[in-house]
């Protein structure tokens, strides 16, 4: 693996925080870019370098949401690459398995279901990964963690029951100075809960940087405090809280991480406006909902990946309960 990618795909500050090189092994970069993967080419590359930089195998690795293995791969091809001693079946790989895969992965719809897409992709790293079907909602909370799991690549928060369900499992399972969680949805702002529970996490760790992608990576130094514990699990905040937290976290990554941000063609601070939308949209403000998202600049607001916005923010109770996942 002695040649390099020509272009860096990884963030500067990731890079600095992990000591590794900017590049990843040019083979490697171009297995990760042919993945079927809805992770995008920059989140791949910043997976693979925590796998291998990142990752001592003091816990496990935990890919929550893995869908057909691109993740899981891309986690799975670091590790067989760096130093930890233990390797054998420390990916961890969660999903129901039941269809998204193959409706996402067209050109890998022939095989039997998802889970057989998953066993393809993962094939080459098939000692390493372990996929476990369960339902998040239902069994994530019994589901052993004797280790303690060292990273988390969050990609299943897709309503405020999932993110309620895996912070409370992922919170109770930190290893101190090791733990890494990945947040794979900052970029959506109908998912707000995880900028507005940042401003908490950060009095018990740091951003170490992310994907340039608007997917920053957390470090753990401590455990979470029971008490923080307790008000993230439950979604314990005030509209108010949530609408100051969400803006306090938009700011710092635009101030401290603006490279993780840089692709998109709009800035943070259409991200945190449209966020704070959802703020209202949670507390059943429908009239606020739709006047803050007002505020949002008009480039923001015509991109094809916001009409989800405009539908949801006008559509009161029902899709309140969406969000939720109620
Ligand atoms: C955005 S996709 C993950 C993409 C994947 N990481 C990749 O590399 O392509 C989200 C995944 O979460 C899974 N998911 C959503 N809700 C779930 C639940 N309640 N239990 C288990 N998996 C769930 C879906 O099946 C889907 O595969």
């Amino acid at each position: 693996m002695g040649d390099i990618a020509p272009a860096t795909m990884l963030a500067e500050s990731l890079v600095k925080s992990l000591g590794c090189p900017a590049h990843s092994p040019l083979d490697r970069a171009a297995e990760l870019k042919g993945l079927r993967s809805q992770t995008s080419p920059f989140e791949r590359e910043a997976l693979y370098a925590l796998g291998r930089y990142a990752y001592s195998g003091a816990g496990d690795i935990w890919d929550i949401g893995c869908a057909g293995g691109g993740s899981s791969y891309c986690l799975a091809a670091g590790v067989a690459d760096g130093e930890a001693a233990e390797k054998a079946g420390r990916v961890v790989c969660f999903d129901r398995f039941d269809g998204h895969a193959k409706k996402a992965f067209t050109s890998l719809a022939e095989e039997a279901d998802d889970l057989a897409i998953f066993h393809r992709q993962t094939a080459p790293v098939a000692a390493i990964v372990k996929p476990v079907r369960l339902d998040l909602l239902k069994d994530l909370a019994s589901f052993p963690a004797p280790r303690g799991v060292e990273i988390a690549h969050i990609d299943a928060a897709k309503s405020l029951a999932l993110w309620k369900a895996i912070f409370a499992k992922l919170a109770a399972n930190i290893i101190p100075g090791r733990t890494v969680w990945i947040w794979q949805d900052f970029n959506r702002a109908r998912l707000p809960f995880q900028a507005y529970a940042l401003p908490l996490l950060l009095e018990h760790g740091e951003i170490i940087g992310g994907a340039k992608d608007c997917t920053p990576f957390l470090r753990f130094r401590e455990e979470i405090a029971p008490a923080t514990v307790r008000k993230i699990a439950a979604d314990a905040f005030t509209l108010e809280e949530r609408i100051a937290n969400v803006r306090a976290t938009f700011a710092m990554l635009d101030r401290d991480f603006s490279e993780l941000f840089a692709r998109r063609e709009t800035l943070s601070r259409d991200l945190a406006e449209a966020s704070v939308a959802y703020c209202h949209l949670i507390a059943g403000d429908f009239d606020g909902a739709v006047r803050a998202y007002e505020a949002v600049g008009a480039a923001f607001r015509a991109r094809k990946a916001s009409r989800i916005y405009e539908r949801e923010l006008h559509g009161g109770e029902a899709e309140r309960r969406r969000v939720l996942g109620e």
